[in-house]
């Protein structure tokens, strides 16, 4: 029997931290032997928000690093590139003729943006409509993301209804499988790490910076266990080994902080080790990205005509 199909999109947005780690990333490296997996660089919905050449140009080429880093294997992994495939806006286009703008002032990111002020650009407003052409052009199964994702694969699902309603039956309809068990990882404050809030450990970080960003982990004063440093802790270590050590160093926060910091590294220096082998020879990773994308291509091109033929602009 053939394998499911998994299809997911991340944005080129900038260095990754261990939350991001645990609560994204991984589950696409535990999921890649069970499903055929799509994952994509959504460049083009970066660019709403990321409007700078050098910029875009540095973060494709670090998401993609960053991700052969923790093991996606492009044996397993189709890897590819959003702008590559013009397809995906072309279906944009189509879905944006067929959905009423009361229906897309109902998403929460619009929604938020229209409660933050900000002058909303088109693309925005319309950004369910891409990340609906995203998902449909592939038929995946499902489509893991976090839980702020969630609408907006629900709206690619009453799209594809909707398509299918009137011009005949096309898309698969697809599930949301939201990344579960996945708690909130707290940064070095307590709050959610967050780059926002400037209290994250830094996925590729060197042993100095680990250091540094453990060491100033907000401890409580109330001589118990540091609940902050435990929370991230069991990140790296089971919670039996772990109650063990923080009963044997109660009270010892630099120690404790100390066995936090080489656990860290040990589960780090191998990532950040692969990081640096692939930086070394970017055309060879850019490779694996184009081959993703030819692979991509076809999938995407025979939907479309599908697309075109059903909407009866193909004569
Ligand atoms: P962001 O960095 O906010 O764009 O998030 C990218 C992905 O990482 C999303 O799927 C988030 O749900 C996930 N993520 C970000 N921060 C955390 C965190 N502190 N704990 C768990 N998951 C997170
Ligand atoms: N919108 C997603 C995010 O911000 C990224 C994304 C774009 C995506 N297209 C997708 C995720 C299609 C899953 C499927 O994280």
């Amino acid at each position: 029997m053939s394998k499911k199909v998994l299809l997911s999109g991340v944005q080129p947005s900038g260095k990754p931290h261990i939350g991001n780690y645990f609560g994204a990333m991984k589950q696409f490296v535990d999921l890649q032997d069970s499903y055929d997996s799509y994952i994509f660089i959504a460049d083009y919905h970066a660019l709403h928000s990321l409007k700078n050449k050098k910029e875009m140009k540095e973060n494709i080429i670090n998401v993609l690093l960053d991700y052969l880093a923790i093991g996606l294997d492009p044996k397993k992994v189709t890897l590819f590139k959003q702008s590559d495939i013009s397809e995906h806006t072309e279906l944009a286009w189509v879905f944006d003729t067929i959905t009423t703008m009361p229906y897309l002032m109902r998403a929460h990111a619009f929604k938020d943006a229209e409660a933050k002020n900000k002058e909303i650009d088109v693309g925005t407003f319309n950004y369910p409509m891409l990340m609906a052409a995203d998902i449909l052009l592939y038929s995946p199964d499902i489509v893991p993301v976090g839980q702020d994702q969630k609408q907006h694969v629900e709206i690619a699902r009453d799209t594809a209804e909707k398509f299918n309603r009137i011009f005949g039956d096309t898309f698969k309809l697809p599930e949301p499988m939201i990344i579960k068990n996945m708690e909130i990882v707290p940064g070095l404050d307590g709050r959610k790490m967050s780059k926002s809030y400037n209290n994250i450990i830094p996925l590729f970080a060197e042993y100095d910076e680990v250091k540094k960003c453990v060491m100033a982990i907000v401890t409580d004063s109330s001589g118990g266990v540091p609940k902050n440093v435990y929370a991230i802790h069991k990140l790296f270590r089971s919670e039996d080994e772990l109650k063990k050590i923080y009963k044997e160093k109660e009270g010892k926060y630099k120690e404790l902080k100390e066995i936090l910091v080489e656990d860290i590294e040990k589960f780090v220096a191998p990532l950040r080790e692969k990081r640096k082998e692939f930086s070394k020879d970017i055309p060879k990773a850019l490779e694996i990205l184009k081959a993703g994308s030819a692979k991509a291509k076809v999938i995407a091109s025979k939907k479309m005509e599908e697309v075109r033929e059903n909407i009866g602009v193909s004569l």
